[in-house]
């Protein structure tokens, strides 16, 4: 039996919440989830609607940064669990607003909430607080895998509009333990893979392209290195921190999987029966972070967890098995996405 049994998941319908839900739904029979989800342009309710009729999971849409219906939500819960977010990089660098009203605004309204009702929070953030890690292919001790990882002590330096609203409101979270007692952990994630996530994300949007009959797009010359985990270790990592974790403490999750987007993409355009070059190189996004790495000893020692998908292989082979035989979820939105995307390459071609 788990100790929390109403929790709050805000922006469980969209990747890693939604996936998120489904672990909690599936591994911890006992728990009510409410689901609090403003349903933007990633958000997605079929995401997480089959689970509606079991009535262990109810979805209450609405804005993380209105008091009103944070209060409604939060005096019928005991936990909170905070994943909304505007997440993606390459839409902060043309819009600002709605990550400072979220991100920022959104984290502030519910952490007052917290406060009020003497809730568990935890909060869920990046490893892009960071910044990035040197990565030169000429040094020994400096390819993947190897050389300096990030660690809860790493000081804060974001690149992004992005990054640097996550890292304020992962700030603000701090600063409410240590004056108001708030009873918080936070978790700052690798990136993550696996069913459900947005098109517009690097994995999708290439499995998407080959499977639109659209080349596949690489960001300048592709040596950039992400840490990559499936989301359902993110999931497990997270409960684990909410049930085991100690009050304002950080962890950080990753699953020791560094690759760059050169040999991910190879990976991707192979398995789906192309030619490895088969990819277009368009003009790199601005201030594009060069490489992050997790150490993530701290939440394997110190609470026990360890990863389940240590093969990132397979992992990318179900991942791309699900989004060719779940076309209906994503086909809508390609056309869409992909304008935008050339409306983007525009700008940084001029
Ligand atoms: P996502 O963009 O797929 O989903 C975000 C969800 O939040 C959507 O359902 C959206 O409707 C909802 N939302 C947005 N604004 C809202 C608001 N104002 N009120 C209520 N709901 C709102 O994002 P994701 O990739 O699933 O990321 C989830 C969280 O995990 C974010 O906090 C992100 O910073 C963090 N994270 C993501 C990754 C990654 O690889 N994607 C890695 C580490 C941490
Ligand atoms: O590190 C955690 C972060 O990972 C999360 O905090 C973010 O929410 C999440 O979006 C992700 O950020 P990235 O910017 O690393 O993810 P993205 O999928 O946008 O890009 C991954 C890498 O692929 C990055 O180096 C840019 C590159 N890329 C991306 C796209 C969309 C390409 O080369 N081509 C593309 O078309």
């Amino acid at each position: 039996m788990t100790e929390f049994k109403n929790i709050v998941v805000t922006g469980g319908a969209g990747f890693i919440g939604s996936n998120f839900v489904h672990y909690v739904y599936n591994n911890h029979p006992d728990v009510h989830i409410t689901v609090l989800d403003k349903l933007t342009y990633a958000g997605n309710v079929n995401n997480i609607n089959m689970l509606f009729d079991s009535g262990r999971v109810e979805l209450v849409v609405g804005d993380i940064a209105d008091p009103e219906i944070v209060d409604q939500v939060a005096s019928k819960a005991d936990a909170i669990v905070h994943y909304a977010a505007e997440s993606h990089n390459d839409n902060s660098l043309k819009s600002q607003d709605e990550f400072i009203q979220t991100n920022f605004i959104g984290t502030y309204t519910l952490i007052q909430a917290a406060r009020k009702y003497d809730l568990r929070f935890h909060h869920v953030s990046t490893d892009e607080v960071y910044g990035d890690l040197p990565y030169r292919e000429d040094l020994p001790g400096h390819g993947e895998g190897e050389g300096e990882k990030f660690t809860d002590k790493t000081p804060y330096n974001p690149s992004s509009p992005y990054s640097s609203t996550k890292a304020a409101s992962d700030l603000i979270v701090r600063a409410w333990v240590r004056s108001f007692g708030l009873k918080a952990t936070i978790s700052n994630c690798s990136n993550n893979y696996g069913p459900f996530q947005h098109i517009e994300k690097f994995i999708p949007r290439q499995i998407t392209n080959i499977l639109s009959g659209i080349k596949p797009k690489l960001y300048g010359d592709g040596k950039n290195v992400r840490d990559w985990i499936h989301t359902e270790d993110h999931s497990s990592g997270v409960w684990t921190i909410l049930t085991k974790g100690q009050m304002g403490e950080t962890y950080l999750i990753g699953a020791d999987g560094e690759k760059n987007n050169k040999e991910v993409l190879e990976d991707i355009l192979t398995r789906m029966g192309k030619d490895k070059d088969d990819y277009d190189r368009v003009t790199d996004r601005a201030g594009h972070d060069l490489r992050y790495a997790i150490d993530n000893s701290k939440l394997r020692t110190e609470l026990g967890w360890t990863p389940k998908h240590t093969d990132f292989e397979s992992g990318l082979q179900a991942t791309i098995d699900w989004y060719r035989e779940n076309e209906n979820w994503w086909k809508a939105e390609k056309d869409a996405v992909e304008a935008k995307y050339a409306e983007t390459q525009k700008v940084l071609d001029k």
